[in-house]
């Protein structure tokens, strides 16, 4: 009796243990989405069968939750976002941040929804989470591809320590136009180069997708949104076929292939039609032509933008035209959940092209363990363990040294050797932390960057610091005249200029990029109390400097640095580091003469060298009142020590498909210094079936050499190297003669030639 009551009673407990999971025994041995040892596909395939139309839909919602908030700390709406959740009508969330924030959202999906379907966390992650490394410009200006991938990785690490699985970073959009504010954002005006980094950054932020500090990484903006006319946030687009096949995809190709989890629609038109309802650009391309595997989200509301693009009568037509294009999650504009499930019963969108894009999105929550885990990224000892910690900011001042382009050094004056000299450090900007942070400064707080003046303090005995200029870069007869006093009692000036941070990044074009006319003011003062003038500029684009050039003895492009501004700044005029950096963005020489980079056409009348016999006397192109070379050409970048070039040689004069050739040169560091030089390989196709460039960047090697020391760097090229492609993106080799350049810079190259026989 007493037995029996026992048994019965483990019987109710077995039961009891059971039933509360919420799946019966029945429905659990079938839940193979639940099986951890079914493949993926199996497991994407059986969960999505058990979705309701709705449930899906929810899936290719995104909403942002837990930024812009109000003065309660609240999100706008939070109870009807978290109620959303609950419904299973949102698949990822946009700026929620922190472990404990996030943790409270991931348990309403996973406990309370219907299905449990773990969210995605979603963040911008641009240039750092909280330790901030160099925007990306300046650190493409590395050419350091373990650097870029040590930044990567630590961006990675602190934003998944922190909760997120996904980033929405790199911005493989080449650009011209320095006037557009996310130049920042990217890796410059070459194509190659731009796929270099592109694919590095990617692999940084993605890793394996096997570590907790692995997240998604998101290649944006899709596609050729570097092309905004005027370099205007949010304008048109309008480039060619040929345009779009050589060079505005290839970074994008590259990040894919890289093996990026997401892509990001742009906001642009591409050939008349925006990119988030383009079939050309995300069915054709992306899917097809790339082989992209990975889900697309669109860009912040870009779904219903097709409204006012007239593109969309509604947003019901939006969603119907995004879907249909390719397009996956819904950024912010709450069409899908709206709207889909209706269009799928209607029959205007099939049941299969949801089900594709749910699918994708949801091979990669398997993919991050979030079904077995979904608090795998939820740790707080993680999360005060990893983030802006002594080894992270290590990382990024050397980041930071890496990026520090050196423009001029007349007569030597930089580095400077003696820390007890007297310095005049000028400028409003070198002592202002809120001007070190730009919009996608993630959760770094202002107050931990170090400023210049911090920096220089630290190292010079002798410093005294004026403002120079106001926040709003406007000066008075006061402000210059305590400028001046300083810079006449100190034996050197370092002056700082440029434009704030905060006027990098989307929504920050600027149609007048010239200096400051305050700024230029102060400099004309300064010039004339006769000290050397070392000119550090703080932006983040390539400003107009032509005048400044003429007024400063040294000029230092500082870009915006990060945390680790200061003291990166600082160890570069001492000559602990000596500069290595290389512009991946043309400095224009004046403002008409934007867009201008290296990689042009010669068109039918360029302008002659200048001692070319025979010169034409008139009509051909140019511009009367300035030169057409920018001031600072692609990949230009001085040391401190010399480097010269000799000997170009090639192996052979001809190529053909089978061989490749070598191309060597002598670089020589004829300086006092130990240095790093970028040595840049170009070619041109001469004469071919599509006009080429007069140079395109075909690689590059960072060769270190001690002072007086020489080696030979040499590059193989190959025919594939020379390819290009047609106006319907089909690759072409074609016969004739190539001319090769070696450089330090896109300008001043060694150069030889041969040609090409298949
Ligand atoms: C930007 C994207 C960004 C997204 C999410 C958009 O306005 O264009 O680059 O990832 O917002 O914050």
């Amino acid at each position: 009796m007493y037995i029996k009551r026992n048994i019965r009673l483990s019987l109710i407990v077995i039961v009891a243990l059971i039933i509360p999971c919420g799946i019966t025994a029945q429905s659990k041995s079938d839940a193979i989405y639940l099986n951890k040892n079914a493949s993926i596909e199996q497991r994407v395939e059986d969960l999505l069968s058990r979705m309701t139309l709705e449930e899906k839909a929810g899936q290719l919602n995104q909403l942002n939750y837990g930024m812009f908030t109000g003065p309660d700390n609240k999100a706008d709406g939070e109870q009807e976002k978290l109620d959303l959740v609950k419904q299973g009508k949102v698949g990822s969330l946009l700026n929620t941040l922190g472990v404990s924030k996030i943790k409270k959202v991931q348990q309403i999906a996973v406990e309370q929804s219907r299905l449990k379907i773990p969210l995605l966390f979603g963040f911008d992650v641009i240039h750092g989470y909280k330790t901030l490394f160099p925007i990306p410009l300046a650190e493409a200006c590395s050419w350091d591809m373990d650097q870029v991938n040590k930044n990567s990785r630590i961006a990675a690490k602190e934003a998944a320590a922190s909760g997120l699985n996904w980033i929405f970073a790199p911005m493989c959009d080449v650009s011209n136009d320095p006037r557009w504010g996310r130049v920042m954002e990217g890796a410059g005006e070459d194509p190659y180069y731009g796929s270099v980094i592109g694919a590095a950054r990617v692999k940084g932020f993605q890793g394996n997708l096997d570590s907790v500090f692995d997240v998604l990484a998101c290649v944006k903006h899709f596609a050729a949104y570097g092309a905004v006319e005027a370099g205007r946030e949010y304008n048109n687009v309008d480039v060619s076929r040929v345009a779009f096949y050589n060079k505005y995809l290839p970074p994008y190709d590259a990040a894919v292939r890289a093996g990026a989890a997401t892509v990001m629609t742009s906001f642009n038109v591409f050939d008349g039609v925006p990119a988030s309802g383009s079939t050309f650009l995300l069915t054709d391309i992306l899917k097809n032509r790339l082989d992209f595997k990975g889900f697309v989200v669109s860009d912040w509301n870009a779904f219903a933008e097709m409204i006012a693009h007239g593109y969309a009568m509604d947003k019901k037509d939006a969603v119907y035209k995004a879907i249909k294009a390719g397009s996956m999650m819904d950024m912010e504009s709450r069409t899908a959940i709206n709207y889909l499930p209706e269009l799928v019963k209607e029959g205007k969108l099939s049941l299969d092209q949801v089900d594709k894009a749910v699918g994708a999105i949801l091979y990669y929550k398997f993919k991050l363990g979030l079904f077995e885990n979904p608090y795998r990224f939820l740790d707080t000892k993680r999360e005060t363990e990893n983030i802006f910690t002594t080894e992270n900011r290590k990382i990024a001042k050397e980041a930071a040294e890496k990026s520090i382009l050196l423009l001029k050094n007349s007569q030597q004056i930089l580095p400077l050797k003696n820390p007890n000299q007297k310095v005049a450090l000028i400028g409003y900007y070198a002592n202002s932390k809120s001007d070190m942070v730009d919009m996608w400064k993630a959760t770094a707080d202002a107050q931990d960057c170090v400023t210049i003046y911090e920096g220089l303090k630290k190292q010079f005995s002798n410093l005294t610091f004026s403002e120079g200029y106001n926040k709003d870069n406007s000066t008075t007869e006061a402000l210059i005249n305590e400028a001046v006093k300083n810079a006449a009692a100190a034996e050197l000036v370092i002056v700082n200029i440029g434009i704030t941070s905060n006027l990098s990044g989307e929504d920050k074009s600027l149609a007048d990029i010239n200096i400051p006319e305050g700024q230029i003011q102060l400099l004309k003062a300064l010039k004339k109390t006769g000290k050397p003038i070392v000119t550090l500029v703080s932006s983040g684009r390539p400003m107009i400097l032509t005048e400044v050039e003429g007024l400063s003895d040294a000029l230092v492009q500082c870009w915006v640095l990060g945390t680790e501004t200061g003291n990166a700044i600082a160890e570069v005029i001492l000559g602990k580091y000596n500069p290595s950096a290389k512009t991946v963005m043309s400095f224009p020489y004046a403002l008409g003469q934007i867009p201008v980079y290296y990689n042009h056409f010669n068109t039918g009348r360029p302008a002659p060298e200048p001692n070319a016999k025979d010169k034409p006397a008139d009509f051909y192109s140019r511009f009367h009142d300035i030169p057409n070379e920018p001031l600072y050409p692609f990949g230009y970048g001085l040391s401190y020590t010399a480097f010269e070039y000799s000997n170009i040689s090639l192996s052979s004069k001809t190529l053909d498909t089978n061989n490749s050739l070598s191309v060597t040169v002598e670089l020589n560091n004829t300086g006092k210094y130990d240095g790093e030089e970028v040595v840049q390989l170009y070619i041109q196709d001469v004469t071919a079936s599509i006009v080429r460039p007069v140079k395109e960047l075909k690689g590059f090697k960072k060769i270190m050499l001690k002072a007086g020391e020489k080696t030979i760097v040499s590059f193989k090229i190959s025919s594939n190297d020379l390819a290009f492609f047609d106006h319907e993106g089909k690759s072409i080799i074609e016969n004739g003669k190539f001319n090769v350049f070696v450089g330090g810079n896109s300008r001043d190259v060694l150069s030889s030639s041969f040609e090409l026989v298949q």
